[in-house]
């Protein structure tokens, strides 16, 4: 098959404003997809259930979620965007595949073994606080992907074992019933690593340690100027590769601005707050356009509203094709 035939989809949970390690890791190659193929994009607000449980914040950020692939260049006339929850096939392609997914395959999901192993650090039980949905995340996604005869699935690296998992319950699918689902492929954005956050570990919400993708201006420069950095002074030599300021660069500028950079660093004589202010230059430069879209859209979530009715529209005709096949096979 020819690859812009390809079928695309990925899913967003809205669990708060995503950041710009979200952004380079998973909905930077998302979004560029969206330029070549059909693609599926949808707010997973079924996932976000398994750790959020207040439906208005749920809400809010779901419009967030819309918004900023939005704004951020999601090209709508290939695009199917959407709200899990409004297509009710999910629900049931999720129990039908259950009856077939392994309890030992979801026992080997990192997302769930990382939620034991914390709470093994903190001398809690080892399943306090772990819920059925968070167990069975994976399974959801596996429905979210084989819901829509999915080929690729643009995510983050901590997400390829997901996305494993899919093309391993398709294919226990397709060995009992027959061919009915195309095994899906992961792809992870070209080699960006991990994004380190304001601490230097990974950026993430859990963490605390992100700049959230769309701040007013006054408050990104706040954060990047937060940044914590070793204790070296202006004069001395310094190695770019060990800094959060230049790791986060990278991502937003040219191969010569990048060089460039890099030799400020090496050579010495570039005090850290200049370095944190060409890296708000850079970055702000790139979201100013987006920001204004953003604002605009979060002040009509009507409009919003249209978009993600409009996307389930499309969407569930697909879903419902799906589930009627495999019913039949299942069910009779
Ligand atoms: P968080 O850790 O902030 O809760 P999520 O787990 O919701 O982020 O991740 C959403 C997507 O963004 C995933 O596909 C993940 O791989 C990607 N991602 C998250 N944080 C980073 C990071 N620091 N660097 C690269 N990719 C990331
Ligand atoms: N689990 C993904 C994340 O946390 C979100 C998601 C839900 C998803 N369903 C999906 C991604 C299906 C790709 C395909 O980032």
């Amino acid at each position: 098959m020819s690859e812009l035939n390809k079928i695309v989809l990925t899913g967003i949970q809205p669990t708060g404003m995503p950041h710009l390690g979200n952004y380079v890791g998973a909905l930077k190659t998302a979004i560029e997809r969206t330029n070549t193929n059909k693609t599926f994009m949808f707010i997973a607000d079924l996932h976000a259930l398994n750790s959020v449980h207040d439906a208005k914040t749920i809400r809010e950020h779901t419009y967030q979620a819309a918004a900023i692939m939005i704004a951020l260049g999601a090209n709508l006339d290939n695009t199917v965007l959407f709200r899990q929850s409004d297509i009710p096939e999910i629900y049931q392609l999720n129990t039908l595949l259950m009856n077939l997914t392994p309890k030992g395959l979801m026992n080997r999901a990192h997302s769930y073994k990382a939620a034991m192993d914390k709470n093994i650090a903190n001398g809690d039980d080892v399943d306090a606080g772990i819920n059925m949905g968070l167990y069975t995340y994976p399974i959801l996604m596996t429905a979210d992907i084989l819901l829509y005869n999915t080929d690729i699935v643009p995510v983050g690296a901590d997400q390829k074992q997901h996305v494993e998992f899919a093309r391993d319950i398709a294919g226990y699918f397709n060995h009992m019933y027959g061919e009915v689902f195309k095994l899906p492929t992961p792809v992870i954005g070209q080699e960006t690593g991990i994004i380190p956050g304001l601490d230097g570990r990974k950026m993430s919400k859990s963490y605390d340690n992100t700049i959230p993708l769309m701040l007013p201006e006054k408050d990104l420069k706040k954060k990047i100027m937060r940044i914590i950095t070793d204790s070296k002074l202006p004069e001395d030599p310094k190695n770019p590769d060990e800094s959060t300021i230049f790791q986060l660069y990278k991502h937003f500028a040219t191969e010569s601005e990048i060089a460039e950079f890099a030799e400020m660093f090496r050579r010495g004589g570039m005090g850290y707050g200049t370095a944190k202010t060409i890296l708000f230059d850079k970055i702000n430069s790139f979201l100013a356009g987006p920001r204004a879209e953003y604002e605009r859209l979060m002040a009509n979530t009507d409009e919003i509203e249209r978009i993600l009715q409009n996307g389930a529209a499309k969407a569930q005709p697909v879903a419902a094709g799906t589930i009627a096949r495999v019913k039949k096979l299942m069910l009779g």
